[in-house]
């Protein structure tokens, strides 16, 4: 029996209740924490290991709050709401805890520029700026150990810059449900790895890159940008797309390098729109993600070719190329009839575009042989 729940209705669910963030009164959904109805009501809370996408899992501390009642401080992402709680969400001794928190976390973290020359972005070291951490704490190396030898020629791990979030371990088991990696060893041992530290190839890793998409300090990064020696985010231009491998349809953006090729540009990788903006809310698979190096191929046809007389391919306009084959289909009607043709779109094509290839059959050539390869 389906049941009727207030998604499939279209309508709002009910608040459950009231709480108030520093005095002010806001409603709650049911299920809602406190960091959901916080950002809900455009409050900033800074936080490392949330991703809405995951559960929540109060690891990274650097979203607590004050609860009125409760003696310590509590993790507003794994709170929940609840009736009538009067939470601070700034004070001096969120400040000052917010402030020793980030300042131990910077002790074993590489150098700014390092991490910057990774070319991704870090919120660990952006949260640290923004509320003024200590940097000039005693520095320690880091414990974790590397996967080091890793073949597989998507996805880097540098154990340095990893804070032990889990959201890349978490996003891996939860959204992709292939545990490839997990949290592994001990104490300040503690790192990310796979089963006997094999390549990620070895695994039942799907390349999906969901755990760079998470990962809030570029730990888990593209190798590519890395090889290519890419500019850093900044400075790359980002063009937002349609993935067209499969009939999903997935938002990404295309990053660009504009300076690269001698000025013509070139796309250094591949990512997705934020969670929450677009209908696959933060996730590609392997083709959306690293499948764009077609796009540079120095095989790839950039204009049309028809055959000349001696059976050659040589370049042509479009509208040539286009006379050409309206002439053929026309000779082939002529000669057997409209049903002797048919006409097999792509799922890699867009609505408009099957929409159009069956207006061609059944418009222009008369015949209802019109097939998509995604039908099923
Ligand atoms: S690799 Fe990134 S996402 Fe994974 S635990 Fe480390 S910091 Fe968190
Ligand atoms: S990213 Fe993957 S699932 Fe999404 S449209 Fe592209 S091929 Fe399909
Ligand atoms: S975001 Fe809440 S504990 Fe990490």
């Amino acid at each position: 029996m389906t049941q009727t729940t207030p998604e499939s209705t279209g309508t709002a669910p009910a608040p459950q209740g009231t709480l108030f963030l520093d005095g002010e009164a806001h409603a709650f959904q049911p299920g809602e924490t406190i960091l959901e109805v916080a950002r809900r009501a455009g409050k900033t809370i800074p936080t490392l290991c949330h991703d809405p996408r995951l559960e929540p899992a109060g690891a990274c501390r650097t979203c607590l709050v004050e609860i009125e009642g409760m003696r310590r401080l509590m993790p507003s992402c794994a709170m929940p709401a609840t009736e009538g709680a009067r939470v601070t969400l700034e004070s001096a001794r969120i400040d000052r805890h917010r402030k020793s928190l980030l300042g131990l976390y910077l002790t074993d973290h590489p150098e700014a520029e390092t991490v910057a020359a990774r070319r991704r972005p870090n919120l660990l070291l952006d949260m640290a700026e923004r509320y003024e951490a200590p940097t000039d704490w005693p520095k320690m190396a880091p414990l974790r150990a590397s996967r080091s030898g890793d073949t597989n020629p998507y996805i880097d791990f540098d154990a340095a810059a990893c804070i032990l979030c889990a959201r890349c371990t978490r996003y891996c088991d939860e959204v992709e449900s292939v545990s490839a990696i997990s949290l592994a060893e001990r104490a300040a041992q503690t790192t990310i790895a796979t089963a006997d530290s094999r390549s990620l190839l070895d695994t039942t890793c799907e390349m999906c890159g969901g755990c760079i998409d998470t990962c809030p300090t570029g730990a888990m990064a593209e190798k590519r940008p890395i090889t290519l020696g890419a500019k850093h985010e900044q400075e790359l231009t980002k063009v937002r797309t349609t993935c067209n491998f499969c009939g999903v349809g997935c938002q990404l953006d295309l990053n660009i390098d504009p300076e690269a090729d001698a000025g013509r540009g070139r796309i250094v990788k591949v990512t997705s729109p934020p969670v929450g903006t677009t209908t696959n809310d933060g996730n590609l698979c392997v083709k959306g993600r690293f499948a764009y190096e077609f796009v540079h191929h120095n095989e790839r046809l950039t204009e049309p070719l028809v055959r000349d007389e001696q059976g050659q391919l040589v370049p042509a306009t479009w509208e040539e190329a286009l006379a050409r084959i309206a002439e053929g289909f026309g000779r082939v009607k002529e000669r057997h009839g409209a049903d002797s043709l048919a006409f097999v779109s792509s799922s890699r094509c867009t609505v408009e575009e099957n929409y159009l290839v069956q207006k061609i059959a059944r418009a222009s050539m008369g015949t209802n042989n019109v097939h998509q390869c995604a039908a099923t």
